[in-house]
């Protein structure tokens, strides 16, 4: 039986009537139009669906909408403040760790989720952190760099 389910994405607040079983990834791409997050397996085995879910890392081919209901979403089209990218993002261009991009907003969300946590990671760290978002293009070399960048990025600008 179809539910209501209230979900904020990207700081819009969003109503969806459908099955609550239904996967997240599926409201966001096929309901709200929201495409950033990827369709990869289908099965929690690749990370190109990877969003944020109060903060959280989160598979969102995997997770049902229902157990998002009053959650906070955030997707690759909610990161930048306007025009200026997030500091992921920024690292990602900087390094040129973009290859088909099919990977790519999985990959960053991953990340920010990593920095967000553990703002000066360890390359084991980084690597543990960002176990599960997998590159077809084999772009890791690159993806590594950005991510190293980019907590050095966000350290140098919390500086006092
Ligand atoms: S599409 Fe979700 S993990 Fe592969
Ligand atoms: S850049 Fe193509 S899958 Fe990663």
């Amino acid at each position: 039986m179809d539910a209501r389910i209230t979900l904020t994405v990207n700081g819009d607040k969003r109503t969806v009537v459908t099955d609550p079983q239904r996967p997240l990834l599926d409201v966001l791409r096929e309901q709200l139009h929201v495409t950033g997050p990827k369709y990869g397996c289908g099965e929690g085995r690749c990370g190109a669906c990877t969003v944020l879910m109060d903060g959280r890392r989160t598979l969102a081919c995997v997770v049902p909408v229902g157990s998002a209901d009053k959650k906070t979403i955030t997707t690759i089209e909610g990161l930048a403040d306007g025009d200026r990218l997030h500091p992921v993002q920024q690292a990602f261009l900087d390094e040129g760790a973009i290859q088909c991009g099919y990977c790519t907003s999985g990959m960053i969300l991953s990340a920010v989720a990593l920095l967000n946590e553990n703002p000066r990671p360890t390359d084991e760290q980084i690597i543990e952190g960002m176990n599960g978002n997998l590159c077809r293009c084999n772009g890791y070399t690159k993806i590594m760099n950005a991510v190293r960048r980019a907590a050095a990025n966000i350290a140098e600008v919390k500086k006092p």
